[in-house]
């Protein structure tokens, strides 16, 4: 059965190209998702005005992963934050300075959660150099006050470990049955990711590409909710 709690943890990546295709994908999704993620191929194509509209209907995740010098990270997170989003993200690679700069500005919009990407899921890094890597950026992220991560599904429980149940873990590289994994390197079904400690699933190309992405999605919060977490 499809529970609220499920689906209000899924995150669709809207990797489309025109705000008449994210419309129409909203409208699809509308009963079956929470949350809506613009990463910047739509947003570069879109802009703002995007944002408040399917605000509307969803919480909106705004994927630019920021990543410059400490000053001009505070100012992208204000902007953020001044476009109602709920979750805004910046690369833990960035460094301390700049994470806590980040952290500083987004105090501003309580109810805009601040994540970190550690390490790209499409990174070719072998798995226990990405799990090293993805552990020491947590922490970094952590201690400079950050809500939490995005990681991969095979991080997500050592990061819950060292940095607290309440440190936030969101998990790209969502795949299941017979999907292609494209340019993902370290994939995990929705319910392995929901037994991993996964808070979040990001899932793009297989709602978005799938015959019903309705369907899709449902097929996913199926699959966590058969989690034992
Ligand atoms: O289509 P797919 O499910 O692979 O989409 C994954 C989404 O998650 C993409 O929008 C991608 O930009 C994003 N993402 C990722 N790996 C990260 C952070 C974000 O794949 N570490």
């Amino acid at each position: 059965m499809l529970t609220d709690a499920m689906k209000d943890r899924i995150m669709v990546a809207l990797d489309v190209n025109s705000k008449t295709e994210a419309f129409a994908m909203r409208d699809t999704l509308a009963e079956s998702v929470g949350w809506l993620k613009v990463g910047l191929r739509l947003f570069v194509a879109e802009g703002p005005s995007l944002i408040s509209e399917l605000s509307k209907t969803h919480h909106v995740f705004l994927d630019l992963k920021f990543h410059d010098i400490p000053n001009t990270v505070a100012q992208a997170i204000e902007s953020a934050g001044a476009l109602g989003v709920q979750m805004v993200n910046v690369h833990a690679g960035g460094g301390k300075p700049m994470l806590e700069a980040a952290s500083q500005a987004a105090k501003a919009f309580p109810d805009m959660l601040l994540i970190a990407v550690t390490v790209l899921t499409s990174d070719t890094m072998p798995k226990d150099q990405a799990l090293k890597v993805a552990l020491e950026r947590a922490k970094l992220a952590k201690n400079a006050g950050l809500d939490g991560v995005v990681c991969s599904v095979f991080e997500a429980a050592s990061i819950k470990e060292a940095c607290g149940q309440d440190f936030i873990t969101v998990t790209p590289g969502i795949r299941w049955g017979n999907q292609d994994t494209q340019d993902q390197k370290r994939i995990a079904d929705p319910k392995m990711a929901v037994d991993n400690g996964s808070d979040y699933l990001v899932i793009g190309r297989p709602i978005l590409q799938a015959d019903s992405p309705k369907q899709a999605a449902e097929e996913a919060a199926s699959m966590m909710s058969q989690a034992q977490a």
